[in-house]
């Protein structure tokens, strides 16, 4: 087992597979991001190069520093360029069947002895290990969005892992920088266990029109100190994203207490996802 990680793959250049890659290469490791198309390849090198100038406009970050890490990322649409990597981080969208199926394919591609990890904010690790050969080298690593600012990720064991995975998986959070937490293999984990059904009862609260979107947020945020409100948390999330966490946890504890509120099933089943498509609780852009 090599815990000398220097090589890493990230499959899925969405928010949070650009945010991974972002900063693994501005922690000095070489990075393949892959995705489906050429067109997804480059919106993700360019929300990565957006993020690391706003680092720059702020002085976290030096202009060199920014030109090394994009120079240390290159993007590829096939799961032969993982061959070389030691540590390769799933990333897609929150669905099993796709997941399972990214997986095995690159679970084909990597070393005997490389990792495979899973960004994961919901689904069962011992599940997700079935599809690798080796699952005594998969786990979960969950990372917050966004990922170039939050400090955490989660180091998810599942039934298979092994201590020198865990090991390795955690020497690696702490070496791109971030802070690591251990968490039980729950639907959620922890910290997505405890957020989420806030989350949804916030948009409950909108739905029974108890105060609009905007007071709902000012509330949490000057009554709790949150750094930005439920509301535009969950359209910073993804509200598709969000909609998919819920479920997997009503389906994962058989408890009705994490049924979804109405108005986010209708908001995604009209394609208001947040953010991402420029319109969610607020508008974008
Ligand atoms: N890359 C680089 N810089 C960024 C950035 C990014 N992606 N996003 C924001 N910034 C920078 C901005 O440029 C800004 O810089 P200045 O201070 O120089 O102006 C700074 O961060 C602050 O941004 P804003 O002024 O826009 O807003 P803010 O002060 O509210 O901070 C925030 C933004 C850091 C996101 C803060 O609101 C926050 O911490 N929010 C909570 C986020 C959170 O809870 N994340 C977890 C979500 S749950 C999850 O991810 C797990 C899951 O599985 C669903």
């Amino acid at each position: 087992m090599t815990v000398n990680i220097q090589r890493v793959g990230v499959i899925g250049g969405g928010i949070m597979g650009s945010g991974i890659a972002q900063v693994c290469a501005v922690a000095g490791l070489s990075v393949v991001l892959v995705d489906i198309s050429e067109a997804a390849l480059a919106k993700a090198v360019a929300g990565i190069g957006n993020s690391l100038a706003r680092l720059v406009n702020k002085g976290t970050l030096s202009e060199e520093q920014r030109s090394a890490a994009l120079a240390r990322i290159v993007t590829a649409v096939d799961y032969a360029s993982l061959s070389a990597a030691e540590l390769v981080i799933e990333a897609a969208t929150e669905n099993l069947e796709l997941k399972l199926r990214i997986l095995g394919q690159i679970g084909e591609q990597v070393t005997a002895e490389a990792i495979i990890a899973s960004n994961t904010s919901s689904l069962s690790i011992s599940q997700l290990a079935t599809a690798v050969s080796h699952p005594e080298r998969f786990i979960g690593l969950h990372f917050f969005n966004p990922v170039p600012l939050m400090q955490l990720v989660e180091v998810i064991r599942g039934l298979q892992t092994s201590d020198a995975t865990y090991a390795a998986t955690s020497a690696f959070a702490q070496r791109i920088g971030k802070r690591d937490i251990g968490a039980g293999n729950r639907p959620g984990f922890v910290v997505n266990r405890i957020l989420v059904p806030m989350l949804n009862e916030a948009i409950f609260t909108l739905q029974e029109g108890l105060a609009s979107a905007e007071d709902i947020d000012t509330g949490m945020q000057l009554g709790c100190g949150q750094p930005m409100g439920p509301l535009a948390l969950a359209d910073l999330i993804g509200l598709d994203t969000l909609l998919a966490i819920l479920q997997s946890f009503q389906e994962g504890f058989g408890d009705p207490k994490y049924r979804p509120a109405p108005l986010l099933k209708e908001l995604v089943a009209a394609g208001r996802l947040g953010r991402k498509s420029g319109h969610g609780f607020y508008r974008y852009g």
